[in-house]
């Protein structure tokens, strides 16, 4: 070692977009208010379809800290007791606080399914307006829904109604398309409705998951509110929450795409939201470990059949960027039992350390771009507030990727 080198920190491990950000400094981010929920860090797990159910969300919760929401859960599915829609919805009496997305465009359905949410025990409802895809859009559902500002207001209003006291919140995208943006009138109503936060993922519904998030939007409607905004998009590494709240002034974040497969990331977070800065991330043995845990939670909560036909996605996932890693994928893609998992991981190099191409790495969604399916006559009747007529059963809908 040489003399310059003796007693410096750990070099980070990190890319260099985020070499010289520096942690948070004492008292420069506040806790994150939802209502009378405190949360520290100012954190969320991003619902995510097929992604965020319990046993995800706890391995999460058990790296770090903040609110870890739910898979969007169909409000129709639930109130008519669809098996697995319930089974989705559920928890373990470990998780605090709970928190709930749902997904409907139905006042009605709303307001009742708010009321058996928080009878059941759960703390926090999140409804989803930004879900693109073309069978809920082209009905006016989803990312439709804040195009006609009093469908949006009439639904909020009857969650916020229902919800005896817990907060609600909003999770919506930028707008349809460019030349049809509809955060800031989203902004308004869900203030006006009494909403405890609003998250925007700043992208358009046009856009599905492609090219950058638009932070800027994200500033832009924390200036235009005075309820708490949480930001969305392209939250890769530990750092960059710390640079979108720096530039937008955001109030928390939602952590999407960049803890799929790397639970870990909730860890370093708090590190850095607490001065500190991030542990190593794990070397090839330790992300083992890490999959057999989480391989074992899902076999326990759906089976092990369901389990491990889930898990076969997440592998894909914690691999991503190890050597040889195409095809490990491919013999992990068809592994059906989880002594067959423990068995391939168990030829790996447990030692390899952890990719640096792997922290900014995309998973989960690809880049293409989509032209969005509104029904005939939609924007010629902006101030209607009849709810949607969506024809789509809750097994159905809970396969979309939701938003
Ligand atoms: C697999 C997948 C499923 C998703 N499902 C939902 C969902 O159920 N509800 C929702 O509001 N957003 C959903 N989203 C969108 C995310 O919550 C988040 O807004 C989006 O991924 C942008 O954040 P990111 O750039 O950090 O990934 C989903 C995204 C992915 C990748």
């Amino acid at each position: 070692m040489s003399d310059a080198s003796a007693g410096s920190a750990p070099q980070r491990v990190c890319s260099e977009l985020s070499r010289d950000v520096p942690v948070a400094a004492p008292g420069e981010f506040q806790p994150l208010r939802l209502g009378a929920l405190s949360v520290w860090p100012p954190v969320v797990l991003a619902p995510m379809a097929g992604v965020t159910n319990y046993p995800f969300r706890a391995l999460c919760r058990e790296q770090g800290a903040g609110v870890y929401v739910s898979e969007m859960i169909t409000a129709r599915g639930y109130l008519n007791g669809n098996r697995r829609t319930v089974l989705l919805a559920s928890s373990r009496p470990d998780e605090s606080p709970r928190s709930v997305q749902v997904y409907t465009s139905d006042p009605k359905d709303a307001g009742e399914m708010v009321a058996r949410l928080v009878d059941d025990g759960v703390d926090h409802v999140d409804l989803n307006l930004g879900c693109p895809v073309r069978k809920v859009t082209s009905h006016g559902g989803g990312a439709a829904i804040p195009v006609k500002r009093r469908l949006m207001a009439n639904i909020v209003r009857a969650m916020v109604a229902n919800a005896r006291g817990k907060p609600v919140t909003v999770k919506v995208r930028k707008g349809i398309d460019d030349g049809l943006l509809t955060f800031r009138d989203a902004g308004r109503v869900a203030q006006e409705e009494g909403v405890s936060a609003i998250g925007l993922h700043a992208r358009t519904a046009a856009q599905l998951y492609s090219g950058e998030a638009d932070w800027d939007a994200i500033g832009e409607l924390k200036s235009s509110v005075s309820i708490p905004v949480l930001g969305n998009g392209d939250i890769w590494e530990c750092f960059d929450a710390l640079r979108m709240m720096r530039r937008t002034g955001c109030d928390g974040v939602i952590i999407g795409r960049g803890c799929l497969g790397r639970p870990w990331l909730f860890g370093e977070l708090a590190a850095v939201f607490a001065g500190r800065e991030p542990p190593p991330p794990p070397n090839l043995g330790q992300v083992i470990d890490v999959m057999l845990d989480h391989a074992r939670r899902l076999c326990e909560f759906f089976g092990p059949e369901l389990g491990m036909l889930q898990m076969r996605k997440w592998s894909a996932w914690y691999t991503k960027g190890f050597r040889n890693s195409s095809p490990l994928r491919e013999r992990l893609r068809v592994v059906s039992s989880y002594a067959e998992l423990e068995r391939e991981l168990s030829e790996l190099d447990r030692a390899e350390a952890f990719p640096l191409s792997a922290l900014r790495a995309h998973r989960g969604k690809s880049g293409r771009v989509q032209s969005v399916s509104l029904p005939h006559g939609f924007l010629a009747s902006r101030d209607d507030d009849a709810p949607p007529c969506e024809q789509f059963d809750a097994a159905e809908a809970e396969s979309y990727d939701g938003g």
